[in-house]
């Protein structure tokens, strides 16, 4: 009974030794083998990046022009199953699978010829078997005014027969750093020739 009594303290003193003996070798080693001119990742101050303004609210408003058909259309189907080739499985009549590039301009007015903002750079994707619904992958590239070479990234569902849909801004570049917020679709006309679909995005930025 008193042996063990005495063996416990020495014993955790001694592991106590040993892993200070471990731990201050690791780090000198540590030290020897990892110049400081090679640091993988450091915290910083958000100053430094010139974060030190409050966080801005900017609302954009404009339209998006598909234009589907024609000899200035700005959409091009790049994968999925033709009619011919379609299988049991791919013959949702709501072409699921199918995916489309776009280069679709962006203007201030549902008017074409209206002054342009940007572009819609991405695709979109018939994305359900049961309904029509898209997965929009896009980058909204800004030509106009402030907003000149800045972007914002869009990730997410545009259920197309819904009056507004709701879709996620993940992010941005320029003055889009740091950019979160969301993105609400809604068509203003749709023919043969080309949809029109007005924009409005809240986001929030620095
Ligand atoms: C197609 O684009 C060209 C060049 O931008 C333009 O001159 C022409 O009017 C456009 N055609 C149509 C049908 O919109
Ligand atoms: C836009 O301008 C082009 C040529 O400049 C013209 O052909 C076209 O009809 C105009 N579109 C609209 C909607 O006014
Ligand atoms: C946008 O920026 C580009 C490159 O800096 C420049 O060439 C262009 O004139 C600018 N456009 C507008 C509308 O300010």
């Amino acid at each position: 009974m008193a042996t063990i009594i005495l063996a416990k303290p020495q014993r955790s003193i001694f592991l106590l030794i040993l892993f200070f003996t471990i731990f201050s070798f690791s780090t000198s080693l540590a030290i020897t083998e990892d110049p400081s001119d090679e640091v993988f990742s450091k915290f910083i101050s958000p100053s430094s990046l010139g974060l030190t303004k409050r966080e801005k609210l900017s609302h954009l408003h404009f339209y998006l022009h598909d234009i589907v058909s024609g000899k200035n259309a700005t959409v091009i189907r790049v994968a999925g199953a033709t009619n011919a080739k379609r299988t049991a499985s791919t013959s949702s009549p709501f072409s699921f699978g199918s995916v489309y590039m776009i280069d679709d301009p962006l203007t201030m007015k549902p008017d074409i010829n209206s002054t342009m903002v940007g572009r819609a750079q991405g695709l979109y994707s018939y994305a359900s078997q049961s309904e029509l619904s898209l997965l929009m992958v896009l980058n909204f590239a800004f030509t106009h005014g402030k907003f000149n070479g800045s972007t914002l990234s869009v990730l997410g569902r545009n259920n197309v027969l819904s009056t507004v849909r709701e879709m996620p801004i993940l992010g941005g570049s320029g003055v889009f750093r740091f950019a979160r917020g969301y993105a609400q679709a809604k068509t203003y006309s749709i023919n043969f020739f080309e949809a029109i679909v007005e924009y409005n995005i809240y986001v929030f930025h620095y």
